[in-house]
């Protein structure tokens, strides 16, 4: 499948989705995440947005959002925690079933220290420790805890926000060891459940899907000097929506960029 990039001004309803939709968005504090829970909440199919983030009481833009629709529920969710996953799942049980999960959890810097290395003499093993916590551990424990949740749904999908660095076929410039590696691993975990689920769930789609250069929190060091080819969030969110409008249960396994190109492992 290829889908068309969408530029700025283009509608931005959430598209593909089932009516009554129930969806959740880890990572709904972050730039992409918070996006992505405006334009579901844009949609009238959706019935319940779930927005996990680690401080719900600092998330302004969501409490704001929340004061103006009653669908948004905030929810307290570490994915690095299970005790915090497990009572987010609890709350979510409500619900009755998730027909959509958006992990848009990651980490590519920290406030504490942790930088892409440039080279082998820059890797720290704690920071090495906490990318693959963070970046590809957290996803197998939503997937863990939120499976039968998925499992209530006809139409459920996983989606990972994953990064084109990690794809090894496609790492030409080298460094960025512990993202790289735990995106890699991501994928690798996220390929895995998706073969297991498409015999327990074969109505699932479940896919990594790389959301281009965003102007977040998280490229923001890497793209001050950069106009191109950066998108705004709210871009992003509706590029990775219309991606997701044109996949289905056979391309479950796959790794798809924000142009609906596939992406090499
Ligand atoms: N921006 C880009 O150019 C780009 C490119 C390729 C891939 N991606 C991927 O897209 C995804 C979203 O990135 P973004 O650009 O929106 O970054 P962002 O604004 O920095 O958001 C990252 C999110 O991850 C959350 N997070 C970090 N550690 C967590 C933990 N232990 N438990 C729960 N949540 C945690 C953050 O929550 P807190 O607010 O609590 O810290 C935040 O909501 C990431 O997976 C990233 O790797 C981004």
């Amino acid at each position: 499948m290829a889908a068309t990039p969408m530029t700025a001004g283009q509608a931005t309803q959430a598209v593909g989705l089932q009516p009554d939709c129930v969806a959740l968005v880890a990572g709904a504090s972050g730039g992409i995440g918070q996006a992505l829970v405006k334009q579901l909440l844009a949609d009238e199919r959706i019935i319940r947005v779930f927005a996990g983030c680690r401080k719900p009481e600092k998330a302004e833009a969501l409490r704001e959002l929340a004061a103006d629709d009653a669908r948004l529920r905030l929810l307290q969710l570490d994915t690095t925690d299970p005790s915090s996953i497990k009572a987010a799942t609890e709350k979510m049980q409500a619900a009755g079933r998730l027909d959509l999960v958006f992990n848009t959890i990651g980490i590519l810097h920290t406030p504490e220290g942790m930088q892409p290395e440039k080279r082998l003499a820059d890797v720290d093993f704690d920071d090495l420790r906490l990318a693959f916590d963070v970046n590809a551990l957290s996803m197998m424990r939503l997937a863990m805890s939120l499976e039968p949740l998925l499992k209530q749904s006809t139409a459920p999908r996983f989606i990972s926000l994953s990064a084109r660095v990690g794809s090894i076929e496609d790492n030409r410039l080298g460094g960025w060891y512990a993202y790289r590696a735990s995106k890699a691993a991501l994928n690798m975990l996220l390929r895995t459940l998706a073969i297991e689920w498409a015999r327990s769930m074969p109505n699932m789609t479940c896919v990594a899907l790389h959301p281009g250069t965003v102007a977040t929190a998280l490229s923001a060091p890497f793209t001050r000097s950069k106009r191109e080819g950066v998108f705004s969030p709210d871009i992003a969110a509706t590029q990775l929506l219309t991606v997701l409008d044109n996949l289905g249960p056979d391309d479950s396994g796959n790794f798809f960029a924000w142009d609906g190109k596939e992406i090499p492992w």
